[in-house]
């Protein structure tokens, strides 16, 4: 019980735990938050959206905001670079119900930092300070700021960062332990966030980059004397995981999770996909990544996930699912999706 927080305080809101769900652009979409805040995770983020697009109401930006009740406390991320757009984006977030607004200063590709957005931000540390002072003059809701700890490993600036972002106002800094250049690559160094946390008068400080289960959150909590974690590639394929850590972080004993529970989380999974994307080939080419993450750690798994992959109807892939011998198959400890062939 060293490191859970029952009642974790972010601003004037009290989050369930101190246990949060990343955003995953791409992944955390409205069926795949469906699945994790089943495990009441202390905050879960949408995936990131253009400021760009959301100040003009695109409706398929908008769209990426999707939620429903059950899935409070939930933030929005807001990602780009014109300090005149943070306000008015805060406030439409702020005004859909949102709990919480991000901003991202950590996406590393290309097209996002070309213009100084995500993970261009680091370059530019006053420029981050004041789009999160605008957000915190607009909106009520807290406003919280996730990066990386640096450009590449000549910058490494997460310290000045984290300052900057508390002088402007944010409640909370989410540091990924890599740099920019390392994209997903090499382990997240922790170090880096227990000097940001060392810095941080008020604000808290999220450690984020490889928890993937309750013996990693306690270590990262451990090392880095962080306030919360942020949980991303770990929940894909295991949208427990939140709870799983809750448990071990509670002393209690793990749950054993089978390849059964793994099929009906997959079956699931598939109703939510079906129910929320009307176009059958979008549902099919998702269900094919989102299987990749559910099969990943499976053993005598090989010739269902081929199939899937060639499969062009949701029924067929629902079919592929519920014929499976799922009883003679084994799965593995927790891995990260990296090498994933379809995700
Ligand atoms: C597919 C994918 C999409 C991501 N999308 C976002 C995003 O929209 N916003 C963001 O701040 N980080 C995003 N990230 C970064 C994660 O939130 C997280 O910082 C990173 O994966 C490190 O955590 P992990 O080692 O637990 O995966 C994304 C990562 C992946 C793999």
């Amino acid at each position: 019980m060293k490191y859970l927080k029952k009642h974790f305080q972010l601003g004037k809101l009290i989050l369930p735990s101190n246990i949060f769900c990343a955003p995953l652009a791409g992944c955390s979409d409205l069926p795949f938050r469906r699945m994790t805040s089943k495990y009441r995770p202390g905050l879960i983020y949408c995936e990131m959206v253009k400021m760009d697009a959301l100040v003009r109401c695109d409706p398929k930006t908008i769209r990426f905001l999707d939620f429903e009740p059950d899935m409070h406390p939930i933030g929005a991320q807001l990602c780009g670079s014109k300090p005149q757009y943070a306000a008015p984006c805060a406030k439409i977030v702020e005004d859909l119900g949102f709990d919480v607004v991000d901003l991202n200063c950590g996406c590393p590709v290309d097209k996002v930092t070309k213009d100084g957005s995500g993970s261009g931000l680091l370059k530019n540390p006053e420029r981050i300070g004041e789009i999160i002072s605008n957000m915190v003059s607009a909106v009520k809701i807290p406003v919280t700021v996730k990066i990386r700890v640096g450009w590449d490993e000549k910058s490494i600036n997460c310290e000045e960062v984290t300052r900057i972002a508390e002088e402007a106002g944010a409640v909370a800094i989410c540091i990924h332990g890599r740099t920019r250049a390392q994209a997903y690559r090499g382990p997240a160094v922790w170090d880096h966030i227990r000097r940001c946390k060392e810095v941080a008068r008020t604000i808290k400080v999220v450690g984020n980059g490889d928890v993937l289960n309750g013996e990693s959150a306690e270590r990262i909590f451990a090392e880095t004397g962080c306030d919360a974690v942020l949980v991303a590639r770990g929940t894909m394929g295991q949208p427990w995981v939140t709870e799983d850590i809750y448990r071990h972080l509670s002393g209690l004993d793990p749950l054993v999770r089978t390849p059964l529970d793994y099929r009906d989380a997959f079956l699931e999974h598939l109703e939510h996909i079906a129910s929320y994307h009307l176009a059958e080939r979008k549902a099919v080419v998702d269900l094919r990544r989102v299987g990749c993450w559910y099969l990943k750690k499976g053993k005598g798994v090989r010739n269902l996930r081929e199939t899937l992959n060639r499969s062009n109807t949701v029924a067929e892939v629902r079919t592929l699912i519920e014929e499976f011998p799922w009883h003679e198959t084994e799965f593995s400890a927790p891995i990260i999706h990296e090498e994933c062939e379809t995700c």
